[in-house]
């Protein structure tokens, strides 16, 4: 039930910290380690390269758990689209592991890489919202989201709930091979679940930013580096996904080698920096944009920020930044949804769950 809120998307959003809180307690033993099921962890051990196969707003949370898979268990991981999986079917390493991403546990994309590797006997993992789910049931191993029903076409709290329990299943991971980290996920995704909070309470300063923006606007462009390039493909499908604006989000980087000749006066053009390493040169891709007319807006983290930033986000871990910056990219996404008159909840074209190939 939608409560007191006018969209399902708009309480989804909310519900974010909330979820948050949740995954810390269910994966979470009585010494405030990890709880995690043991036979995933015997499977995770073994493995010597990871794929991640998801479509869509899964497949975005799956770029971002590589880099925490990668980072901290020091597994090599590659992320593959469902769809285009059996057209452009890797090599395959000696001791594969499958790392099914889906809210609904339903996507037919998914179900048949799902169905091939299986036949293949390799090991598979879903990570879901829907426990008794087709991909759940047809998996060796299920991670539970924790979300409660995500009811709007626009995932929301999946993402971030995918994102907190990859976290904690790479450090659950490099603890059983025995790697030490002073990084404690639980920890670390309180921080981040107050952080979220305090974005929720603000949504009248994206409320502006999206009507500024976005109002009446054919394109819109979201740039990042590192993990917020990772941000700015999710923020860019949210925008067009409800609001039929076509977006783009890309890597800051590859401005100059194509993109920016679409930059005219007034393009809107959203910037992520929530990462120290990439501060400096994504801001030279915003001065660049500005430089020929766009409208820019960036959105940064505390500790990198500017004055003349739009938006500065409370700071959170870096590793952990996407749950954060995603807030303000859902909360523009359903404004300008809102301001355009569209139907947030059931947009056009587009099913909750994608049931056929
Ligand atoms: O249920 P799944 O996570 O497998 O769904 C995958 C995509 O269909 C889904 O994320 C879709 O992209 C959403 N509408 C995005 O908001």
């Amino acid at each position: 039930e939608k409560g007191t809120y006018p969209h399902f998307m708009l309480k989804e959003i909310d519900e974010q910290p909330f979820v948050i809180r949740k995954i810390i307690q269910e994966y979470q033993d009585e010494n405030d380690a990890i709880k995690l099921d043991a036979d995933i962890r015997k499977a995770m051990k073994k493995v010597d390269r990871i794929y991640i196969i998801a479509a869509g707003t899964s497949y975005h949370a799956g770029l971002v758990g590589k880099q925490f898979l990668e980072k901290l268990a020091n597994i090599p991981v590659e992320v593959h689209i469902a769809s285009e999986f059996s057209y452009n079917m890797p090599l395959l390493s000696e001791k594969p592991l499958f790392i099914f991403i889906s809210q609904s546990g339903e996507t037919a994309d998914s179900r048949s890489v799902l169905v091939k590797i299986k036949e293949l006997g390799h090991t598979a993992l879903t990570v879901t919202n829907v426990p008794g789910s087709t991909l759940s049931r047809e998996a060796d191993h299920t991670l539970h989201l924790h979300a409660g029903p995500e009811i709007a076409v626009a995932s929301t709290k999946a993402y971030t709930a995918q994102i907190a329990v990859l976290a904690i299943l790479a450090v659950d991971t490099a603890k059983a091979k025995g790697i030490a980290l002073d990084f404690d996920p639980l920890q670390e995704l309180g921080i981040v679940a107050s952080a979220m909070e305090s974005l929720t309470d603000q949504k009248e300063e994206f409320e502006a930013i999206a009507k500024d923006m976005f109002a009446t606007t054919p394109n819109a462009f979201y740039i990042g580096r590192g993990m917020d390039y990772f941000v700015v493909q999710e923020a860019s499908l949210k925008l067009k996904e409800i609001s039929y604006i076509q977006a783009e989000g890309f890597a800051g980087g590859e401005l100059k080698h194509g993109t920016i000749a679409l930059i005219e006066d007034g393009t809107p053009v959203i910037a992520i920096s929530t990462q120290e390493n990439v501060n400096y040169s994504i801001r030279g891709n915003v001065q660049e944009v500005e430089a020929r007319g766009a409208k820019a807006c960036v959105i940064s983290l505390k500790g990198l920020d500017q004055d003349t930033d739009s938006f500065v986000l409370p700071h959170v871990h870096e590793l952990l930044t996407p749950l954060v910056s995603v807030i303000p990219m859902q909360l523009l996404a359903y404004y300008a949804a809102l301001h355009r008159d569209c139907d947030v909840d059931k947009p056009r074209n587009l099913a909750k769950s994608v049931t056929v190939e």
